[in-house]
């Protein structure tokens, strides 16, 4: 059935090319454009946009703007809709422009109905006027003095082009799903607040989700100050907002052609066209892990990430897949209960939350208490957990089951209410979306049945499965190239709705190549973590940090790339990317991003942050590391935390390096946690290292523990720090030791703060805040690994308690 649609489009794709050879360069008053004429199409002057009736469903046609060029195999990228919701049929519908300068699409059923009119923004007495699309992929209404009446780009659909501003009242609606485009529920706009939010948008539940509504807007660098609401990407690939909101393309520069998309599956993503093979490549998006974006399973199931191949959902024991093709109605109990029902069982389903629709957070709970307590509220689960910082478990009494994911690394559990009669299976069955039954559009409103083409109309079914294709047909040419090996730029890594990550991607180079980058090894940037690494500028100009490995090369190339491909997997805003590798003969290079300003531990040196940056820097380093200690696939431990493997990009947002190198470098060790040699640096290592204990994450933690000392008191944790002893004799003191000492001295007050403070901090930081990084520093450096948090509590400490000092009268 694929194979053969595929053909039908092509075809149907060809047929279309042939007869638009008589393109229409604008459409002048009182003419109009109609569904039934393929040539009927405006095309802009460069050609690269097209704009006319396009299929949507059967017998079912929207007024679009599209690339002219299409994919590989012929499907189109649509970037705006006139009449999204309300498609036409393909028979009489037209789009004409009166008299009056309106542009209206009507629907004939039996009288012509007024199926959508523009919004015109100018109005000006009896001018003549033209619709035109411009080379921006503008539609345009203007008068011959080039007046604009009416354009596309002031009510964007999906889709924002280079160029194409979105600003107050202006909002991107995704589409339904990959086949249908009609508006679906997440919507990317300006809030009350002037910050530019992701939001979930249903009937029935709304929250947002980008940027990270557990946190600050101010920590994840947003401003509420500026209310102009503005944000626009040029066509170099740099995007900016008036909150301060902004980022690049993975392939920055002028040149392809772009496009930000809010895709069906809630995700903002930034694409890249690469022309030669007509696929489009995502060079940045919002969420990395899709599971976060909330409503992406549905009410009632489970989402499970995975980096390899995307977010799965599932149902918890006793719901079922409520509509088998589309995951987004979720799931559906298989029983009834009702609320006064006591004679239920508790099912638990281990690292399993679902985040949110709790009644009260009850604090200090004994188990028994907390299932008493959802037993008489008319709870559907309750999540039970331990919060270290609090000494104690915590009940949350859930009344609705959204947003649930379970991620190996999380330590809650989830007890979920069952009647006693239902027979029960503790796994959560992974169902995976039947992509090959991929439902075709159904129209709410009836026409009345007119009889077509009968293989026309096929042809049109397969144009309406064109989402599907197009997603095939990159997956194709990805998985051909990668096969055949022709390209190794060719990345294999997907996303989940199967395009490639990024532009240039993961790719291998060669040595000559890396040399010439480096021009011959000449610029040392850094040393460290097993080797040396050069600044060089790659062929295609980006700047990029090559780290030359000083490995024996005992070990075989596939067993590196293994290693180096889980690392290029790794994705996440606080940790490098990698670029790329080499591997010839002897030589094992890595090349990796470059960071604009250098390390934490060049910027510690010169007194160049201040206390918004360090907290920043906290947080985005606790990030980094919580990614890798507990979100990726494989569990990766850091090993040589310290400032110098703390990166800052040209904002000073923070970027951890060096990571998975800890494997790479200890391929003789036995498996496990026992690494044969010690790794780490002096003044950062935890006492693991010094009494042969196990290895675990606790001791990526303790490191970071004095990375925040080391922050906070400018004193180098290498050498200690000098005390005088009662007898005048001096010696110098472990920076962490010294700290504890200061803080057990004050015996309950608060100056001691003071006293380890960094002279040359200056009085910029909040007092809260910094009570809380100290805080949390000294629980992180804990010499018993078991009494330190794990690395995602810590980040918890540090964003909720600031959050909720911030609310505390000062
Ligand atoms: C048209 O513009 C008016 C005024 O700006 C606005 O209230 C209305 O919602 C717009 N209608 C559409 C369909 O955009
Ligand atoms: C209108 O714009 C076109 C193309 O940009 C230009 O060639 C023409 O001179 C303009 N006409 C007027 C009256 O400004
Ligand atoms: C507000 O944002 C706009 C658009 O990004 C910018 O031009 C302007 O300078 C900003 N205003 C302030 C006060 O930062
Ligand atoms: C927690 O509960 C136990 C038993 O109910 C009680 O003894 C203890 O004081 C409580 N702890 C706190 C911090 O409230
Ligand atoms: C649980 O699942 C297993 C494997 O699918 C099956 O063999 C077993 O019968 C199930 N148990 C119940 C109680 O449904
Ligand atoms: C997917 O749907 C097709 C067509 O309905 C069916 O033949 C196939 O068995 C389904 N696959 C799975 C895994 O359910």
């Amino acid at each position: 059935m694929a194979a053969e649609c595929f053909k039908s489009l092509a075809l149907f794709f060809f047929l279309l090319l042939g007869l638009a050879s008589s393109d229409v360069p604008y459409l002048s008053q009182g003419s109009s454009l109609s569904v039934e004429n393929p040539d009927d199409v405006l095309v802009s002057a460069n050609g690269m946009f097209s704009a006319g009736f396009y299929p949507v469903g059967q017998n079912a046609y929207c007024f679009a703007i599209w690339f002219t060029k299409p994919c590989q195999d012929g499907s189109r990228t649509v970037v705006w809709m006139a009449n999204r919701d309300t498609p036409v049929n393909g028979r009489i519908s037209k789009l004409s422009i009166l008299k009056t300068n309106k542009i209206i699409i009507t629907d004939a059923d039996e009288d012509p109905i007024t199926i959508w009119m523009s919004n015109n923004t100018v109005k000006v007495k009896h001018p003549r006027s033209q619709l035109k699309l411009l080379d921006s992929g503008n539609l345009v209404l203007q008068t011959t003095t080039n007046l604009t009446l009416w354009q596309s780009f002031d009510s964007p659909t999906d889709t924002l082009l280079p160029g194409q501003p979105l600003t107050r009242h202006k909002q991107l609606v995704s589409a339904r799903s990959r086949t249908d485009y009609s508006s679906g529920k997440y919507k990317l706009l300006f809030d009350n607040d002037n910050v530019l939010r992701l939001v979930l948008d249903n009937p029935e539940t709304s929250s947002i989700y980008w940027p990270d509504s557990t946190m600050l807007d101010y920590l994840q660098g947003r401003t509420r100050y500026n209310d102009s609401r503005i944000a626009v990407l040029d066509s170099s690939g740099y995007f900016l907002s008036s909150d301060k909101t902004e980022f690049r393309s993975s392939d920055f520069g002028f040149g392809p052609l772009r496009r930000l998309t809010l895709d069906f599956d809630g995700n903002l993503r930034l694409y890249s066209l690469e022309e030669q093979q007509g696929v489009w490549l995502v060079t940045w998006q919002a969420m990395s892990n899709s599971c976060r974006i909330h409503g992406a399973c549905g009410p009632n199931s489970i989402c499970s990430y995975d980096p390899g191949s995307g977010p799965k959902c599932g149902c918890p024991p006793g719901f079922k897949m409520k509509n088998q093709r589309d995951w987004n109605d979720g799931c559906e109990p298989e029983f009834e209960l009702s609320c006064d029902n006591h004679d239920v069982n508790f099912v638990q389903l281990r690292h399993v939350n679902f985040f949110g629709y709790h009644y009260d957070i009850l604090r200090n709970y004994t188990f028994q208490e907390c299932a008493r307590d959802c037993l008489n509220s008319c709870c559907k689960a309750f999540q039970y957990r331990y919060f270290p910082e609090d000494g104690f478990y915590r009940c949350y009494s859930k009344w609705e089951l959204r947003n649930g994911h379970r991620y190996n690394s999380y330590v809650g559990t989830l007890y979920l209410k069952l009647p006693k009669s239902f027979p029960y299976n503790e796994t959560v069955e992974d169902f995976r979306l039947n992509c090959s039954d991929v439902q075709t559009k159904q129209l709410e409103r009836s026409y009345v049945k007119k009889t077509g083409n009968g293989s026309l109309k096929i042809l049109i079914l397969c144009a309406s499965t064109l989402g599907l294709v197009e997603m095939i047909c990159i997956f194709l040419v990805l998985f051909f190239l990668y096969k055949t090996g022709k390209s190794p730029d060719a990345l294999s890594i997907m996303t989940p709705s199967g395009y490639h990550v990024t532009a240039t991607g993961f790719r291998r180079f060669t040595y000559a190549e890396l040399k010439t980058a480096t021009r011959g090894f000449r610029e040392e940037i850094g040393r460290g973590g097993g080797g040396v690494v050069y600044k060089g500028v790659l062929p295609d100009q980006r700047i990029a940090a090559i780290k030359r490995l000083n490995l024996e090369a005992h070990q075989g190339e596939d067993e590196f790339l293994a290693e180096v491909s889980t690392i290029g997997r790794l994705n996440h805003m606080n940790l490098i990317e990698m670029w790329g590798y080499c591997a010839e003969r002897k030589h094992r290079l890595l090349v990796y991003e470059y960071m604009e300003n250098g390390s934490l531990a060049d910027n510690l040196m010169t007194n160049s942050l201040d206390w918004k940056k360090k907290l920043d820097i906290a947080v985005g380093t606790a990030k980094g590391l919580a990614y890798l200690h507990e979100e990726c696939l494989e569990w990766v431990l850091h090993c040589d935390v310290k400032p110098h493997n703390i990166l800052l990009d040209a904002t000073y947002h923070p970027k951890v390096s060096d990571f998975g190198l800890s494997k790479l470098l200890n391929r003789d060790s036995p498996k496990g946690s026992s690494f044969s040699k010690i790794r780490g640096t002096r003044g950062y290592m935890a006492p693991e290292w010094v009494y042969n204990l196990p290895i675990t994450a606790k001791v990526d933690i303790y490191s970071y523990g004095i990375v925040l000392l080391e922050m906070i008191t400018g004193k180098n944790p290498s050498v200690g720090v000098p005390v005088v002893g009662t007898d005048g004799e001096k010696w110098r003191q472990r920076l962490e030791t010294w700290v504890k000492g200061k803080k057990i001295g004050a015996s309950g007050t608060s100056w001691w703060v003071d006293e380890v403070l960094d002279p040359g901090m200056g009085d910029d930081c909040e007092r809260n805040e910094l009570e809380k990084v100290i805080e949390v520093a000294i629980k992180c450096t804990e010499a018993d690994r078991h009494q330190r948090p794990s690395m995602s509590q810590v980040v918890q400490m540090l964003v909720g308690g600031i959050k909720k000092n911030k609310n505390q009268p000062i």
